[in-house]
């Protein structure tokens, strides 16, 4: 069953995903040629903390090991839940993925995108572009009355039909209390599966798009996932709130008029 969120844990909600949006966007402007990904995720630590937050990825446990950092900062190859370190110097040409979930007064807010360092290929620009889109029309799908297949479907045949790849191995989720809740939100499948979207429940979409082939691998750090053929690969996530009509962006900004 997916959780439906009441009026108070939408309020809650609504927190932090600002915060979580927050902090991305300040986390953004200071992607540089010359900054380390260490640098970064510190950064990002700082940020965190400045509204009393605090970063729902550090100490987070999947398997054996805790995840080490404050961000997850995944750079050309890397797809998702890359660790800053000091050796990784970012260089014109690069992308990186910012990936900040934070937890505010009990709720979590899941945000991620993916951006140029300096000038970068076209064809980069290009995946850049899809991926963000697919988001988009992800989250169009995320209507009453639609089913989870319908998000899913809409990510995978926008994608390629622009000749990238969409990752299977990780998809996006339910969020709330905990970072990962029913459902699964896959970018791949089929229209008219999975369970029927309803007004009231926070899911964070989440389309990974490669250049080359979907396959992935995970580092012997045990968190970074890479792509097996070496492509960069783009991450672009919301949590959205669903409601009676048209979906509602929790991690977005108002913007002035
Ligand atoms: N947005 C990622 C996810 O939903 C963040 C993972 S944080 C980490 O899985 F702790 F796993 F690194
Ligand atoms: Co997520």
């Amino acid at each position: 069953m997916i959780p439906i969120k009441n009026t108070e844990a939408i309020k809650r909600m609504r927190e932090s995903c600002l915060i979580a949006a927050t902090v991305l966007a300040r986390l953004k402007e200071q992607v540089r040629p010359g900054i380390t990904t260490y640098d970064l995720d510190q950064i990002g630590r700082d940020l965190i903390a400045s509204f009393g937050a605090r970063s729902a990825c550090y100490g987070y446990q999947l398997h054996a090991q805790r995840y080490p950092a404050y961000t997850c900062l995944s750079v050309n190859e890397e797809v998702v839940h890359g660790i800053g370190s000091l050796k990784r110097i970012l260089r014109d040409g690069d992308i990186i993925s910012l990936d900040v979930v934070i937890e505010y007064n009990g709720y979590i807010g899941d945000n991620a995108i993916t951006v140029p360092v300096g000038a970068i290929a076209p064809q980069t620009a290009k995946l850049l572009e899809i991926t963000e889109s697919a988001l988009r029309i992800g989250i169009q799908q995320a209507l009453p009355g639609n089913r989870i297949g319908d998000i899913s479907n809409a990510i995978q045949t926008f994608v390629e039909s622009h000749g990238f790849s969409v990752v299977r191995d990780m998809v996006g989720h339910g969020v709330g209390c905990a970072m990962h809740e029913e459902p699964q939100i896959p970018n791949f499948g089929r229209r008219n599966t999975g369970e029927k979207i309803k007004a009231g429940m926070t899911l964070a979409i989440e389309p990974m798009v490669n250049f080359g082939r979907f396959e992935v691998k995970t580092l012997p750090d045990g968190w970074t996932i890479v792509t097996r053929d070496g492509s960069p690969s783009a991450h672009f996530e919301h949590t959205v709130l669903t409601t009676d009509s048209v979906p509602e962006i929790l991690t977005i900004l108002p913007t002035p008029f």
